[in-house]
């Protein structure tokens, strides 16, 4: 076999002047079972990219905002199941993850125009609501520390507006359902309170019906095409000097 001569290149001495990076330092966490280093200061999301792997499901917002990236996870010497998200959950060492790029869950179809804003609307379509036992686990699974349990006794009692109110910032990540012994979907419950709300108990703004009924009437159509059309950096900028009321 034929081999290519390479010439050999003097190897540089190290000059005193260039500083040494600092060190990384590594810890070792364990994805789908196998051992990967991963810088400690990574989140567990980015220590699985670190690892090689293409995340394509269960990252959305990367910024906690979107709940698509739950995770279960325990540590080294603990018999507790920890979870969280992926991507502002620090990584630790000994860490055994895996990811929940989608929690499957009860979702009946509804109307909401058909629907009543009280108790009957839950008995009717999440009966499971009524077997919660009050053990307070999908509080202590929320990375929102959020009160799961409490707008889950709201809706027992037929409180929308409590619902409402204390599920307002949930992600719909599923952490809650997942650890759930009643197996009641908190998060789609709070959906649907959010809803009611919105739809028979909420003050209507009459600007912003106004402001239906224009965009309905296409009045707003030549605007919307500009705004299709612009760059992705003169956008921000009207974004950001926009008048807010
Ligand atoms: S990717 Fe959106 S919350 Fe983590």
């Amino acid at each position: 076999m034929a081999t290519r001569k390479v010439a050999k290149k003097k190897p540089k001495k190290p000059t005193k002047s260039k500083k040494e990076a600092p060190k990384m330092k590594m810890v070792t966490v364990y994805i789908m079972g196998e051992a990967y280093k991963v810088p400690e200061e990574a989140t567990i999301m980015g220590a699985i990219e670190y690892a090689g792997h293409q995340i394509k499901r269960g990252a959305g917002c990367r910024e906690g905002f979107c709940g698509a990236c739950a995770t279960v996870y325990r540590l080294p010497g603990d018999y507790k199941i920890y979870s969280g998200l992926a991507c502002t959950t620090l990584v630790e060492d000994g860490m055994w993850l895996s990811q929940l790029p989608a929690i499957p869950a009860h979702k009946p179809v509804y109307d909401i125009d058909k629907l009543k804003p009280d108790v009957t609307t839950f008995q009717k379509l999440y009966p499971e609501v009524f077997r919660c036992i009050a053990c307070n686990t999908c509080t202590k699974a929320c990375p929102q520390d959020l009160e799961v349990m409490d707008y889950i006794q709201a809706a027992i009692r037929g409180d929308i507006e409590q619902v409402m109110d204390l599920s307002f910032d949930c992600l719909c990540c599923g952490l809650c359902a997942i650890r759930c012994p009643s197996e009641i979907v908190q998060f789609n419950i709070g959906l649907l309170a959010k809803r009611l709300y919105g739809k028979y108990l909420s003050i209507k703004g009459k600007q912003l019906e106004k402001r239906i009924k224009e965009i309905k009437k296409h009045k707003y159509d030549k605007e919307f095409k500009e705004l299709m059309k612009m760059k992705k950096e003169l956008l921000k900028k009207k974004y950001y000097e926009r008048d807010i009321e």
